[in-house]
């Protein structure tokens, strides 16, 4: 049988951070950056997976019974054949040659790429059309039970709905969304700390659940069901730490819905002040920054053409994401990366995106 070939995009957050959990609002937009995954099916039930970028290839079989993770980039793949099985999609074997120019551990999702591009392509050549809403719960889910981290929907749903010069809005409890168009005038730009982030480790899951106990001490399901008003009257009777973790959350929910309206209206200044009041709480109330963002953030601030900056996807490192005057791009990619080197000895990765469409098969 021939070889078919299936791509998913990477993401960059422009608004609504650690707010998808909390089933609040999320504004990401879909990359250029992609994964491609090339599969060949297999008249067995073995998957065989060798990746441009990790030397080692890995094999396991579908019938594998009690599967456990190796701890290692496969585990996405395997959880997605997992979950898609569990789903009811049955499976056959296949050969995948994975490549992906995603920047790993960057916040840009490459791990949702690897996840949808792999699940399209494993459902697609075994027969099955599943509706991307579902794939990116079925995405999901690979992510929460098999890898362990315990992420919201926003990556994969991104990965699988991107528009190309879009951002999107999703309500993240209802899986509505309607697509932003991004002025022509202005370039979503991404700056690289370099500083990895580590998004496995406890911090996210641990963010997750102080949001879970916020919301049970304020008598709601979630974070998404109080005003911030209303969390205002009666914040003092929370735990300090919960207390912060919920205002930023609850703010942010209602910052990134307005965002959403203020950028279709065209008022980039307001849009700008939000990205870095999201900034700010993220620092100060989400302890999720860390001192190369800080500095990536207020570099920007100090340019010619900058409405806003914030650090975008978890945290703990990886990247920021700026919007930009067209016309002065350069002038900041090279001020920034400079002033950046010098303050910390590292030589930054500057990125001018193009907000992209969603995965699909590509079609030679
Ligand atoms: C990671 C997760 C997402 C989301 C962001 C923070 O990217 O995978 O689900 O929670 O962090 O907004």
């Amino acid at each position: 049988m021939k070889a078919r070939r299936f791509r998913a995009p990477g993401r960059v957050n422009l608004i609504g951070e650690h707010t998808d959990y909390n089933d609040g609002f999320v504004m990401p937009a879909a990359l250029a950056f992609e994964t491609v995954v090339k599969i060949k099916p297999r008249s067995d039930r073995t998957v065989t997976l060798h990746s441009k970028q990790f030397v080692d290839p890995v094999q396991f079989s579908l019938d594998e019974a009690d599967a456990q993770p190796r701890n290692a980039w496969s585990d996405y793949v395997q959880g997605v054949a997992i979950e898609l099985e569990q789903a009811g999609y049955r499976l056959q074997g296949a050969d995948l040659a994975i490549d992906s120019n995603v920047p790993v551990g960057a916040g840009l999702s490459s791990s949702a790429a690897l996840e949808v591009s792999s699940g399209l392509a494993l459902s697609t050549v075994a027969g099955h059309t599943i509706e991307r809403k579902e794939l990116a719960r079925i995405c999901q889910r690979a992510e929460n039970e098999f890898v362990g981290m315990k992420c919201g929907i926003m990556d994969q749903f991104i990965s699988l709905h991107g528009e190309p010069n879009h951002a999107v809005l999703l309500d993240c409890r209802s899986l509505e969304y309607r697509a932003v168009p991004l002025p022509e005038h202005v370039r979503i730009v991404v700056c690289n700390t370099m500083v990895k982030h580590q998004l496995n480790g406890s911090e996210y899951n641990a963010r997750r659940q102080d949001c879970m106990d916020a919301a049970l001490l304020l008598g709601v399901a979630t974070l998404r069901d109080i005003g911030y008003e209303q969390f205002c009257v009666m914040q003092d009777s929370l735990p300090e730490r919960v207390r912060m973790r919920a205002s930023h959350v609850i703010q942010e929910i209602e910052r990134t819905e307005r965002a959403a309206d203020v950028l279709e209206l065209g008022d980039l200044e307001q849009f700008g002040r939000f990205l870095f009041e999201s900034h700010e709480t993220l620092r100060d109330l989400y302890e999720v920054s860390c001192a190369e963002l800080d500095l990536m953030v207020k570099l920007a601030q100090e340019q010619e053409g900058v409405y806003g900056a914030r650090m975008t996807g978890g945290g703990f490192g990886g990247c920021t994401v700026n919007l930009v005057e067209a016309e002065h791009t350069e002038r900041f990619r090279t001020q920034v990366a400079a002033a950046y080197r010098q303050a910390t000895g590292i030589q930054p990765e500057i990125y001018v995106c193009a907000a992209s469409g969603g995965a699909g098969e590509v079609l030679l």
